[in-house]
């Protein structure tokens, strides 16, 4: 296994933040962190929790919460940066950027499209979807995140939004290069990027409401004009922002879930042929596929007071990072963390956040990851790497391959 190549914190997390190889290869570097400064006050202006126990208790601590524009003053982000990130965090108005009494209102509005009864009822749809990709698997080596990552959670997430088929793919570069600004370090051209294409994805998105409103359909985007009409349940501004959310967070993750959870099972075939001869295991499989390779790395609060993580004091205004890859693999936690093991049962991995904030798409995200698992090990009798390398791409919040080349056989 890879080390990391210092145990000086901040060299540690300029390295995870700031370079192509600390990004590629975050999990040494966690490892080093959290054995010299699990509870770390950086140079760089925010704070870093490398612990189970201590990202978990930020995450459901009343005295945070997710307004970054009087905190990110302190943290060295340029005038250009300041501006669009504070916009993006603090004026687009969605439940993911919003603090109670707003994201009561605003998750409210959406939480019962996605309860574990209401999503387990969406069950042969997506059998459906999955087999009819997997029919389209021809022999010889097939990529994976292109034939089944990718398409499967938009064409869920998009069926259940009302978005229509035919524009989907148009919108998946839209959306990553959006993502962008999800990254602690992010170049100027990535962030101008990032407000084009937020720009037209409002655009895209408004005139979708407009033609729903014209011609009302059942679908969720429908349901929430529907609110908006209602007068005081949320605004157009809010309307378009949660729909944005809801699709982005709804295929982006999901895809890294199915990417890196497959190319894991690939590297360590012993626990490949288990979940094979053992289907009762393809639950436990997918949480410990969560937690092996998170496709959301970090999750980010400001201290609105002074608050306790362990026996550390982190004073009012300070921005704190929650490294969940790295609670993911806390060996106080999980015995052998860097071992894939498919039986695992050793509580939930961190990978879906915590608190009030707690990732809404959980349960689908868990039933699209448990169907995929068991129809492709329905369908073939061996999956094997192809030569291509796995790439991921060069991010740290959020994880994933861009491709994967598999070779399947009946
Ligand atoms: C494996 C796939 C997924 C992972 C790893 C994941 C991870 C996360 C994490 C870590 C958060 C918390 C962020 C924070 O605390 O700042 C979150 C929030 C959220 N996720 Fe997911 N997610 C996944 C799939 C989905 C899906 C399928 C949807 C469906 C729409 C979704 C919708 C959301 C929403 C709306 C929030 C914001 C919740 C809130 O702020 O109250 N996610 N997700």
């Amino acid at each position: 296994m890879p080390v990391a190549s210092t145990v000086e914190p901040d060299a540690l997390l300029a390295e995870l933040v700031a370079t192509p190889e600390g990004r590629a290869d975050p999990y040494p570097r966690y490892a080093a962190l959290r054995a010299v400064a699990p509870v770390h006050r950086s140079a760089f202006g925010f704070w870093a929790l490398s612990r189970y126990d201590d990202c978990q208790q930020l995450l459901r601590h009343p005295g945070v919460g997710k307004d970054f524009s009087g905190a990110m003053n302190s943290m060295g982000l340029s005038d250009a940066q300041r501006t669009v990130q504070d916009r993006f965090r603090n004026d687009r108005s969605n439940m993911l950027v919003t603090d109670p009494p707003d994201h009561t209102r605003l998750r409210g509005l959406v939480s019962r499209a996605f309860t574990p009864r209401t999503v387990e009822s969406l069950r042969p749809r997506i059998v459906a979807i999955v087999d009819d990709l997997l029919d389209g698997f021809g022999a010889g080596e097939v990529d994976v995140v292109d034939a089944l990552a990718f398409p499967l959670p938009i064409t869920v997430i998009g069926d259940m939004l009302g978005v229509p088929a035919e524009d989907r793919r148009a919108l998946r570069p839209l959306v990553r290069a959006v993502t962008a600004v999800l990254e602690l370090a992010i170049t100027p051209d990535a962030l101008a990027a990032a407000d084009v294409a937020d720009a037209q994805l409002g655009a895209y998105f408004s005139e979708l409401a407009a033609e729903r409103r014209a011609r009302p359909q059942d679908d969720m985007l429908t349901r929430l004009i529907e609110a908006e009409d209602k007068g005081d349940q949320l605004t157009e501004g809010e309307l378009i922002s949660t729909v944005i959310l809801l699709f982005a967070a709804g295929f982006e993750t999901t895809t890294h879930l199915i990417g890196n959870g497959v190319l894991a099972l690939l590297r360590n075939p012993d626990q490949l042929a288990r979940l094979r001869a053992d289907r009762s295991l393809v639950r436990p499989a997918v949480e410990e596929l969560l937690r092996y390779d998170s496709p959301v790395q970090l999750a980010v609060r400001t201290a609105y007071e002074d608050i306790s993580i362990g026996e550390t004091s982190i004073p009012a205004g300070s921005v704190v990072l929650a490294l969940l890859g790295a609670a993911n693999h806390d060996p106080a936690r999980f015995h052998d963390p860097g071992r894939l093991d498919v039986g695992r049962d050793e509580g939930p991995p961190m990978s879906f956040g915590g608190g009030i904030h707690f990732c809404l798409g959980a349960a689908l995200a868990r039933l699209e990851g448990q169907i995929v698992l068991d129809r492709l090990l329905d369908r073939f009798a061996t999956m094997e790497l192809a030569g291509g390398p796995a790439t991921y791409r060069d991010s740290l919040t959020l994880r994933g391959l861009t491709s994967l080349p598999v070779r399947f056989a009946a």
